[in-house]
């Protein structure tokens, strides 16, 4: 068993943060977000991963490695230009050379993908398509399945009048086990996409083509910055529980700030007298000097926060810099390196 991740889109729903960090390794409680996936694929003990990349390739790759340090073997393939999700699995075939697990890069869940894996098996399928419900369908691919959990009609981000008749809530998860023979219906060089091409011939060519539907597991695509920043809620409340978060780095704290038990502090951080750090994760080496507030927000490494200056439920990129008193309030989001003049209001 081998695993492909969809690693190349260019997180354009995340930006400015994709700025100058691939979507694949944004930090999520200060860890490059593949690791996640990697960890859950290497539970299941497939260790051979190959990693599709289009989008700043080399910073992924310079940041995972060969992937020994993870416990599993890394493989890269650059596209020469983006060739759809479908295309790029299409690129990568002379790695595959037996079942497939396929993820988008960017779904976070704790599900078990051994059972997934049973359950093709025990299908029988060509291909089988992990499903979670969501509240709001329309910005996902929706799926239709039979009593048997056969596919019985694929939709890709339905129109409002195309929802309409529909009576499921389940959608792609985003991550999808393949036999080989998938990709003969694929054509070479071409840009195509699982979602608006694969699938549906899938079903008209009448494959073996089912879905597993998820069942109580976490699951969440962190490709936009309110999704991003929820993602670092659910692990700080506890509701993501597989994973263990590696807590506090040596930081220095006064002992006048407060940081409350949730939050998260990068190493070598500085934290000054009565600053208060709440329910919020702190990259390595952040600065927050004398009386700042830093609440429900996630701020990247290297950044400096003035004194009594305010954030409150936003994302803040890697070396920024905010001035004296400056107030950054609900869903802001700072790319890199920005600069807020004293008493900025954001
Ligand atoms: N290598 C490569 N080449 N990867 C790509 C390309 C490409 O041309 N285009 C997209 N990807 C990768 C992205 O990096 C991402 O990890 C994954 O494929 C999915 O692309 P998104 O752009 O994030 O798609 P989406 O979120 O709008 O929709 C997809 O995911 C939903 C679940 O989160 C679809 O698969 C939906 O059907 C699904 O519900
Ligand atoms: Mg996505």
């Amino acid at each position: 068993m081998q695993a492909l991740i969809l690693a190349g889109g260019k997180g354009t729903r995340l930006r400015p943060l994709t700025v100058y960090t691939p979507k694949p390794i944004v930090p999520v409680l200060n860890r490059p977000f593949l690791l996640y996936q990697i960890e859950i694929l290497r539970r299941t003990g497939i260790e051979d991963i190959t990693l599709s990349l289009n989008y700043q390739p080399d910073k992924i790759e310079h940041l995972l490695g060969d992937g020994a340090e993870y416990g599993v073997k890394l493989r890269y393939l650059t596209e020469p230009s983006p060739l759809g999700t479908g295309g790029a699995y299409k690129f990568a075939e002379n790695e595959i050379r037996e079942t497939t697990i396929v993820f988008n890069g960017d779904v976070l869940t704790d599900l078990d993908v051994s059972e997934v894996i049973e359950f093709h098996r025990q299908k029988n399928a060509e291909a089988t398509i992990v499903l979670t419900p969501v509240a709001n369908p329309s910005a996902y691919g929706l799926v239709e399945t039979d009593a048997d959990g056969r596919v019985r009609r694929f939709l890709e981000k339905p129109k409002p009048e195309e929802l309409a008749g529909l009576t499921t809530e389940n959608i792609n998860a985003g991550i999808y086990v393949l036999e080989p023979g998938v990709l003969d219906l694929i054509a070479e060089g071409e840009n195509t996409s699982f979602e608006y091409n694969v699938f549906p011939d899938l079903l008209k060519a009448k494959k073996e083509f089912f879905a597993f539907v998820m069942n109580e597991n976490y699951w969440r695509d962190i490709g936009t910055p309110p999704s991003y920043l929820q993602a670092h809620h659910d692990f700080l409340s506890g509701r993501i529980k597989n994973f263990e978060i590696e807590k506090s780095g040596e930081a220095e704290i006064s002992h006048t700030a407060i940081v409350d038990k949730t939050s998260i502090i990068g190493a070598d951080c500085i934290i000054k007298p009565n600053a208060r750090i709440i329910n919020s994760v702190l990259g390595a080496g952040v600065h927050v000097e004398e009386k700042a507030v830093v609440e429900n927000s996630v701020i990247w490494a290297y950044t400096r926060i003035s004194s009594a200056a305010h954030i409150q439920n936003a994302v803040v990129g890697r070396s920024c810099h905010i001035g004296r008193n400056v107030s950054v309030g609900e869903a802001a989001v700072l790319g890199d390196k920005t600069s807020l003049t004293d008493y900025t209001k954001v």
